[in-house]
């Protein structure tokens, strides 16, 4: 296959002098500069809520790795500590990315929930407790999707952010289905 090179849609590039002259300008806007094409304030908005999803999983999955109990529970309790673990580390990536877009990083617990896409759900048992917390890594896998393309080419650093944090997820929704099959009992393929 020949690839066609289309010169005229190459990108343009800015000269040295001019990338060094506009940094110069407004330094209070420090990672915003005059080539960012998104909105920084609704990027901010949205980043807020992805920020209240991460936390709320952390509350979620620490809460589970106390709770869980029973027989062949131990492994179950290690993951899902192992979750809140890098859950936490996507809030704080979030919250770093909002401050790098002049943003204050929304960690009140005062609606919390109401911010999050995913929810709070403790679970009866540990089955109800994976089954739970599969929904929630299936919500943020497509969450995450969406907000990719959204982001597209207007906010790469955004966007590069969240891929990091979507490969995560869908490891995440990976081994709650794993666990859901070795614990249920059912067969590994339909
Ligand atoms: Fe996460
Ligand atoms: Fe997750």
């Amino acid at each position: 296959m020949t690839i066609k090179k289309d010169h005229s849609t190459k990108p343009f590039l800015t000269d040295v002098k001019t990338l060094r002259a506009r940094a110069r300008q407004n330094l209070d806007d420090g990672a915003v500069t005059s080539t960012y094409r998104g909105d920084p304030k609704k990027t901010v908005e949205i980043l807020q809520s992805v920020l209240a999803t991460e936390l709320v999983c952390v509350l979620r999955y620490s809460m589970h790795s106390v709770a869980a109990s029973g027989i062949s529970s131990e492994g179950v309790k290690a993951e899902f500590a192992e979750h809140a673990k890098e859950e936490q580390e996507h809030a704080m990536a979030v919250a770093e990315r909002i401050n790098q877009l002049g943003g204050k990083p929304n960690f009140n617990p005062e609606g919390l929930l109401t911010r999050s896409a995913s929810q709070y759900a403790e679970g009866e048992n540990l089955i109800d407790m994976i089954k739970e917390n599969l929904i929630a890594e299936r919500i943020a896998v497509d969450h995450y999707r969406e907000l990719i393309r959204y982001f597209g080419d207007d906010d790469p650093g955004t966007k590069v952010m969240l891929q990091g944090i979507l490969v995560v997820e869908e490891e995440h929704a990976d081994d709650m289905h794993d666990l859901l099959v070795a614990h249920e009992g059912r067969p590994m393929l339909k």
